[in-house]
């Protein structure tokens, strides 16, 4: 299991610094969440932003993009340095559109899905894919509570992956920790997203090892 520490729980004052120190503490992606204010109720930050932290790690940014329109911004993400793109299936740019966008880049490129979309929403898209998010809380905010209930969609997609032989990966984000990251894990999740897991330890590489040995 890869671990990626959502910075929205981060200090935005120490923006570069709370990369490096997540990338000490063994983060493997820093996972970045762009909001718009207009797709989900909460802006964040942009690719301008992204470009002055980019030198502080040289881990992967996994950039994931609440955003109403990504396509128009895919080549500034893409300048400021991102290593994978995913974008919502909820969205309103063309999908295909959009990943090729991405790919032309060389950058890795996923699709995510709302709690309340199927699943299956993605599939036609599988084969073109890097990487599929599945949200365990409803986007916008860290520190809600885990969406057990998402998880039949992460066995659903681990066995659609599987059986065509497929090597996406499965990411998971929102409200994991200790105690639900076997779960994700058992159903096929190969990349957890963690905010206020690792922000709110006291330890954050002690947070990081416990989720990677639970
Ligand atoms: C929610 C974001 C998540 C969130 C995770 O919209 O996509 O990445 O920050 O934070 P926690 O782990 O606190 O739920
Ligand atoms: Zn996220």
């Amino acid at each position: 299991m890869l671990i990626a520490p959502s910075l929205l729980s981060c200090d935005f004052s120490q923006f570069g610094n709370e990369i490096k120190r997540m990338d000490d503490a063994g983060a493997d992606y820093m996972h970045l969440d762009v909001m718009d204010g207009h797709f989900v109720p909460n802006i964040t930050f942009g690719a301008p932003v992204m470009k002055y932290v980019r030198r502080f790690t040289e881990k992967p940014f996994d950039v994931h993009l609440m955003i109403s329109e990504p396509l128009k911004y895919i080549d500034d993400f893409c300048d400021a340095g991102a290593d994978i793109i995913t974008f919502h299936v909820e969205a309103d740019s063309d999908i295909t559109e959009t990943i090729a966008k991405i790919k032309s880049r060389g950058v890795k490129a996923g699709l995510v899905v709302k709690p309340k979309t199927e699943v299956e929403t993605v599939f036609p898209y599988l084969d073109q894919l890097d990487m599929v998010l599945i949200m365990t809380v409803e986007p916008g905010f860290g520190g809600q509570s885990f969406m057990a209930d998402m998880l039949p969609k992460v066995e659903k997609l681990r066995s659609e992956i599987n059986s065509r032989g497929l090597s996406v990966l499965i990411e998971a984000d929102g409200g994991i920790g200790s105690q639900n990251i076997a779960l994700c894990a058992k159903a096929g999740v190969d990349v957890a997203v963690a905010g206020t897991a690792v922000f709110k330890a006291d330890d954050p590489a002690k947070a990081i090892e416990e989720l990677k040995s639970v």
